[in-house]
């Protein structure tokens, strides 16, 4: 029988050892995070040259076909994810309209866009009733897989399903949150980080729009 003290010391090494590793793993993942964020913030505004944005060809609310060349002439603000999204689509959406109010009268320059990355459930009714539930001035639009597929393509845009259940309506989808700010002329000017406040976001458009 021999009763050792060493398990209980050794325990609290691994906690003291825990105390001290985790704080820094924590600072690694979130600095990792942060520089993917930032990566793709930097990819997209670089390249501006190298085509995001393009024709596309989609739905809206009413079920009417809609192109890009239907919104020649304004600004599009662009945002892509869906209606059954848990939190970020609900959260950028709201300080979009927020920003929208407070730039007054450039407002009504821009056409702001929500296309969803989720057309097998976001109809076109759906879309409507969810987009005007922010905004009036919010377009959603849906379209067929293809119509979607293209359009995420052209905006390079990231969105994968996530499988929750066994359900058919069992998954959310993954996907990438950025605001793209397109011309008059339909071509791609800035990025927007989509985690601004609406005063952030309207102060920004302010600046790009005229
Ligand atoms: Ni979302």
């Amino acid at each position: 029988m021999s009763k050792t003290t060493d398990p209980p010391s050794r325990v609290s090494d691994d906690r003291r050892r825990a105390r001290f590793v985790l704080p820094f793993a924590a600072a690694g993942l979130v600095l990792a995070l942060g520089l993917f964020g930032a990566g793709v913030f930097l990819w997209l505004s670089g390249s501006a040259g190298a085509a995001i944005g393009g024709p596309f060809t989609l739905e809206n609310g009413s079920g009417q076909t809609v192109t890009d060349r239907s919104f020649r002439g304004k600004y599009m603000l662009v945002y892509f994810g869906y209606t059954y999204c848990p939190d970020v689509c609900p959260t950028t959406l709201n300080e979009v309209a927020g920003a929208l109010d407070q730039l007054g009268p450039k407002a009504k320059l821009i056409q702001p866009l929500f296309i969803t990355v989720d057309p097998r459930r976001d109809t076109p009714a759906a879309m409507k009733q969810y987009a005007s539930a922010f905004t009036p001035r919010l377009m959603g639009l849906t379209g067929t897989p293809e119509q979607i597929d293209q359009v995420e393509r052209e905006y390079h845009v990231y969105a994968a399903k996530h499988v929750t259940g066994p359900g058919p309506n069992d998954y959310s989808m993954d996907h990438s949150s950025v605001l793209y700010l397109m011309g008059p002329d339909g071509r791609f000017i800035a990025p927007i980080d989509a985690g601004d406040t609406a005063p952030q976001l309207a102060q920004k458009l302010a600046g790009l729009v005229s």
